[in-house]
């Protein structure tokens, strides 16, 4: 059985209240940090831990957390980004449903560490019952002691609050988020300054997504060195995974990072293989916003060799040949899945989602959108396909926040590695929109 850190207690039953959560151990890492180490400690810890962001970036934490500037009689803070949004992960608001003390005890070591006295949890929008559920643990660790002034005797005085999501998926990029939370338009801005110097209100800030804060709980208890044990090279701890598509078990896993893809996909412990006797006929590994590998990529790396479950592996061969770890939401398409239409769905979804203040972004994951579904309803061109790559190339890189090159990979990828169901849509305009496709692709 894979080693868990978060997900350890998730089926005791009441583990969602404090008394239980504190009955397993629970805000055993508040005491440790608070009564017996310096915030640079904890810093330390978290630096040696070598954990990486697990919203999408993969930046590694400590090292964002040493970044923070620290300007005399500025307040800092800490956010939690737990907008949640990005289509195929949902491992955020599975861990705040059922063990929301993970994340306020979380919150409290990662606030003592970065010396923020006041701390938010922006949760999207339309999660009001992750919402509720978090608002409860915050009041419970309230009077319990565990947030409020001179917590447990330290000196240390702490607020954590909830701020419910704008409602676009934009908002969950950093500094849109921090627009959102400063009561404007979820627009991003342009980086730099990063938040940690200039962020909530114009004060260093630290974004951390849910996950990432949730970890620094195990990392404080047991020691960085300890959580570097698990895992391989620069992918240490365990990861959630969102795991979804056509898989006889799809959920939300906790693995160690360095599994192979094919036992995650394959194993009885994780999704059990393809559903309904299907073969895999392709995979994203981190959201919509990865590129999409065919089945013969997706448990093997281009060089013959195992393709694992890490930033790196999921990351080799750049946005045409690779994927990525990103968010870890992982969606398995079977031999009937079409490829066109998945990514007519993935186009439209960011043309939708654009906030509109780049040229490329905007227009282009619309033209995107309008091609695409010319293609998908057959009514295209040869031609179209190389529009279609050239209008993902000038939006790759060209744009103010991520959005407008996540729009672009799933469309160069699928281009790249799926061209000939292009040409089958054009050239096959009939049955274009009533096709079943078979394994094309191993
Ligand atoms: P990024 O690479 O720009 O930044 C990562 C983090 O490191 C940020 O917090 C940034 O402030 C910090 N950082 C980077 N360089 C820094 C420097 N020199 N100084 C100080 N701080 C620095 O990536 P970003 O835009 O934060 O995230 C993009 C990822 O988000 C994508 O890979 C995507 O997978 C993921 N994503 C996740 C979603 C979800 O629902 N979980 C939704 C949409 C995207
Ligand atoms: Fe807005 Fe798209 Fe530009 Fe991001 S890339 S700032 S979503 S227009």
């Amino acid at each position: 059985m894979a080693r868990k850190l978060l997900l350890t207690h998730i089926d005791v039953p009441g583990i969602d209240t404090l008394e239980v959560y504190r009955r397993q151990g629970g805000y055993r890492a508040v005491e440790k940090a608070l009564k017996t180490m310096s915030p640079d400690d904890v810093v330390e810890e978290v630096k040696k831990s070598g954990l990486r962001g697990r919203g999408g970036a993969g930046f590694p934490t400590g090292m964002k957390w040493s970044f923070l500037a620290k300007p005399d009689g500025v307040p800092r803070y800490l956010v939690c980004n737990g907008d949640e949004s990005e289509p195929g992960t949902f491992k955020d608001r599975f861990l705040m449903t059922k063990i929301p003390h993970a994340l306020i005890e979380g919150m409290i070591v990662s606030s003592y560490a970065l010396g923020a006295n006041t701390a938010y949890i922006y949760i999207r929008g339309e999660m009001m019952p992750q919402i509720r559920i978090v608002e409860r643990a915050i009041a419970e660790a309230k009077s319990a002691g565990f947030l409020g002034k001179n917590i447990l005797g330290s000196g240390y005085d702490l607020e954590v609050y909830v701020q419910p999501g704008g409602g676009a998926y934009i908002c969950g990029e950093e500094t849109a988020l921090l627009e959102s939370l400063e009561g404007k338009r979820g627009n991003p801005r342009i980086k730099p300054p990063f938040p940690a110097v200039a962020g909530l209100y114009g004060c260093p800030t630290v974004v951390n997504n849910v996950e990432s804060i949730a970890a620094t709980v195990p990392i404080v208890n047991d020691g960085g060195e300890e959580y570097a044990k698990i895992g391989i090279e620069r992918s240490t701890g365990t990861k959630l995974i969102s795991a979804s598509g056509n898989l006889v078990r799809p959920g939300v896993y906790e693995i160690e990072l360095g599994l192979p893809v094919e036992e995650f996909i394959y194993s009885d412990e994780y999704c059990g293989g393809i559903a309904n006797g299907k073969r895999l006929k392709a995979m994203v590994a981190g959201g919509s916003s990865v590129p999409i590998l065919p089945n013969n990529l997706a448990t093997k790396t281009a060089k013959g060799e195992a393709r694992l479950m890490t930033y790196e592996s999921l990351a080799d061969g750049g946005f045409v040949t690779g994927t990525a770890m990103g968010s870890g939401g992982f969606i398995a398409f079977d031999e009937d899945q079409c490829i066109v239409r998945n990514t007519l769905n993935f186009t439209r979804f960011y043309h939708h989602e654009s906030c509109g203040q780049c040229s490329p972004c905007r227009e282009g994951t619309g033209w995107m959108e309008k091609v695409l579904h010319k293609i998908e309803y057959g009514h295209g061109d040869i031609a179209d396909i190389d529009l279609l790559w050239d209008i993902q190339r000038k939006i790759d890189g060209n744009t103010i926040c991520p959005l407008g090159d996540a729009s672009a990979w799933p469309v160069a990828s699928a281009i790249r590695h799926f061209r000939d169901e292009f040409e089958w849509h054009i050239l096959n305009p009939r049955e274009s929109q009533t096709r079943n496709f078979g394994l094309a692709h191993y």
